[in-house]
Formats: structure tokens, C-alpha cells, sequence
């Protein structure tokens, strides 16, 4: 089945062909516009899906040597994200099975992150717990099966990822945040600051990181700007670790608790290098099969949410015409 895939959620305009498990086509336009202003501006994202949708969709047609007629279905983000985003893709997608008289199917975006990891395996096995770490996102979902979502645990204020770009944003690098410290840290010292780790005994799965940025906030306070520029590197690697650590922590003992022996990390933190490193070790060490996506398949891609698709209408299931968009989409 040959899918065209199509990603607006949030400031990525992406359009992919997938056919199977095979990308044919995943082009993926990255509005620089917000970089000047610390973060996306939910009307200038809207604006900018609106000019780049069609020569984007054009273009993975052609990468993929096929027109409209080619193409089995549809797939389409519908959710979490931001509305006047998601419409804009949601809505052009519509056309598309409305003109064709093809089927198309609304994708979760989580959903869509979890299918960009199997993307790259062919032979993945449930049970398996996903690690779902995002700028809006941080959850360990248990997946009995295909379709199958149980969440285990999730944040309670922050994602890790928003941790990231929050901490860049105080340290003044620019925006997306997570893989300039990434870059950063590499060269640093992780033990010259110890961040707080919020550890939450009630639920031992959840998560919580408004503590560590704004533990950030009060260490840089007492920092001279010598120090401040001395250190930068050092203060990356120190709050990566602080970032990283419970993810370890905690998606090993789920895979435990839940008998999985498998595991896998989707969404733009998973490009994180200590991340992809230290949860490889730590599964190595428990006997888990690690599955690790590709680097194009962790931050927003259309591929995945092909992918995704493939799953529903492979299975005959489709979404009707009057299908809305939804900003808070739960897994
Ligand atoms: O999945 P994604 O592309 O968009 C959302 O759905 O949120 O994730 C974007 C997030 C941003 O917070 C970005 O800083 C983070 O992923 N990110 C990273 C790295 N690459 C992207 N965080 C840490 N290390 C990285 N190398
Ligand atoms: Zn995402």
C-alpha cells in the first residue's frame, strides 16, 4: 500500500510516500521564522503551512516518481498541536480524498513519533515500552500491540524537551534549545553542578521538570558572567544529565514492572546523544532489545505519520470527512 503522508502540527510543513516500510519521499521544510523570537508563533506557523503545502506535497510526489494516482490513502496529523496548523494540513488532506474519492485516516502526532521508531525495524515485539520524549510531551506508553496504547506514566508540568529549550533560552543559545546543549555538553564536565532529579515516589513512572529549569535560573543568579562563559559548557553537561537521568531510571523499571524486553524512545529528544547512549548501555545491561529510530524519523516528519496510517487503513478503518482538528489529541 503506497501512503502520502502530511505532518503541520506545529512549525515542520512535511510531506512523505511511504510504501510499506519503505520511504519513498520525506521532505520536511523547517520554518525558520520563529528562530528570532525564542520559540513558534502559532499564527506565523499557520501562515507559513499555508504557502509551503502544496509545492511540499508536489515535491515528495515527484521524489517518489508517482502522481495522486499511484497513491493507495491518506494520512494526516489531527492532533495534539496547534489548531490553525493542524488545519491547514488536515483540510488539504480532505481535499485529497475528496477529489481522488481515496481513504484517508487522522493520525495522532504521539502515535505518529511511536511509528517513527518501528519505521526503521522491521521486526519489532510487544510488549514493548516506549519512552516519548518531545518539546510538548514525556511519556512511557506500554504497547501490548499495533493500535495498542497504554500510558504508564507521563509529566506532571513540563516536557523534557521544553526543559531543553527553556534552559537554552536562560543560558542564551538560541531556539530549538535541545540540540544546542547536546552539541554543548559533549565538551563539558557533567559533575561540575548536581541539578535536582524529581524522582516522585506516588507514581514512580511520572515525571515532572519545572524544578530543574528553574534550578537553572537560580544556580546562573549566583554565577559572575565570567564564570557564566567559562563554564557554559560544564553547565550544559551538568543539566543534561540531571534531564536524562530519570528517563533512564524510570523506563527501566517500567520495562521491569510491565515484563516488556523490549524498548524504544521516539520524538525529537530521542536525537539526544546521551539519551540514545545511556538508555542503550542500560538496556544492554537488562538483557532489553533497544530499538533506536533514526535520526530523520525523531523530530516531526510526515513519514511517521504514513507510517502510522499505514496501520489503520491496511486495516480498512478511515476517517469521515467531518474529522476535526484537536489541539490537547490524547494517546
Ligand atoms: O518531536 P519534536 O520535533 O516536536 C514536538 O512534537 O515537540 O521535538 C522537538 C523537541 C524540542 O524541544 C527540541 O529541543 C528537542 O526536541 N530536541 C532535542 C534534540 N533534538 C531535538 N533535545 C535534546 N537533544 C537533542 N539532540
Ligand atoms: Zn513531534
Amino acid at each position: 500500500m503506497k501512503i502520502l503522508g502530511v505532518e503541520t502540527s506545529c512549525d515542520e510543513t512535511s510531506a512523505a510516500v511511504i510504501d510499506g516500510n519503505q520511504v519513498l519521499a520525506n521532505v520536511i521544510s523547517s520554518q525558520e521564522i520563529h528562530n528570532q523570537f525564542g520559540g513558534v508563533v502559532p499564527e506565523l506557523a499557520s501562515r507559513a503551512h499555508i504557502r509551503l503545502i502544496i509545492p511540499i506535497v508536489e515535491k515528495a510526489l515527484e521524489q517518489a516518481d508517482l502522481t495522486l494516482d499511484g497513491i493507495d490513502g491518506f494520512a494526516v496529523t489531527y492532533g495534539p498541536g496547534l489548531v490553525g496548523a493542524l488545519l491547514v494540513g488536515l483540510n488539504f488532506v480532505k481535499g485529497l480524498a475528496l477529489a481522488t474519492g481515496k481513504p484517508f485516516i487522522g493520525v495522532n502526532h504521539m502515535e505518529g513519533h511511536i511509528y517513527g521508531n518501528i519505521l526503521s525495524q522491521e521486526q519489532i515485539q510487544f510488549p514493548i515500552v516506549f519512552l516519548i520524549v518531545s518539546g510538548g510531551h514525556t511519556q512511557l506508553v506500554l504497547m501490548e500491540d499495533h493500535l495498542k496504547y497504554r500510558i504508564i506514566g507521563q509529566t506532571r508540568d513540563d516536557a523534557v524537551g521544553e526543559a531543553f529549550d527553556k534552559g537554552a533560552k536562560l543560558l542564551g543559545l538560541g531556539y530549538p534549545g535541545g540540540p544546542l546543549i547536546d552539541r554543548l555538553a559533549r565538551e563539558g564536565d557533567d559533575s561540575y553542578y548536581r541539578f535536582p532529579r524529581a524522582m516522585l515516589k506516588d507514581n514512580p513512572f511520572d515525571f515532572s521538570y519545572s524544578g530543574l529549569k528553574t534550578a537553572l535560573l537560580v544556580f546562573l543568579q549566583k554565577l559572575s558572567e565570567k564564570e557564566k562563559e567559562e563554564h557554559l559548557k560544564d553547565i550544559c553537561a551538568s543539566y543534561q544529565k540531571a534531564a536524562v537521568e530519570p528517563l533512564i531510571i524510570k523506563t527501566i523499571n517500567a520495562a521491569k514492572e510491565f515484563g516488556a524486553r523490549q524498548v524504544a524512545i521516539a520524538g525529537g529528544v530521542a536525537a539526544n546523544s546521551l539519551l540514545r547512549t545511556w538508555l542503550k548501555q542500560a538496556c544492554d545491561e537488562n538483557g532489553f532489545a533497544f530499538y533506536l529510530p533514526e535520526f530523520a524519523y525523531c523530530t516531526d516528519n510526515a513519514a511517521m505519520i504514513a507510517r502510522a496510517g499505514l496501520e489503520y487503513l491496511r486495516r480498512g478503518q478511515k476517517s469521515p470527512l467531518t474529522l476535526n482538528a484537536y489541539p490537547a489529541l490524547k494517546l
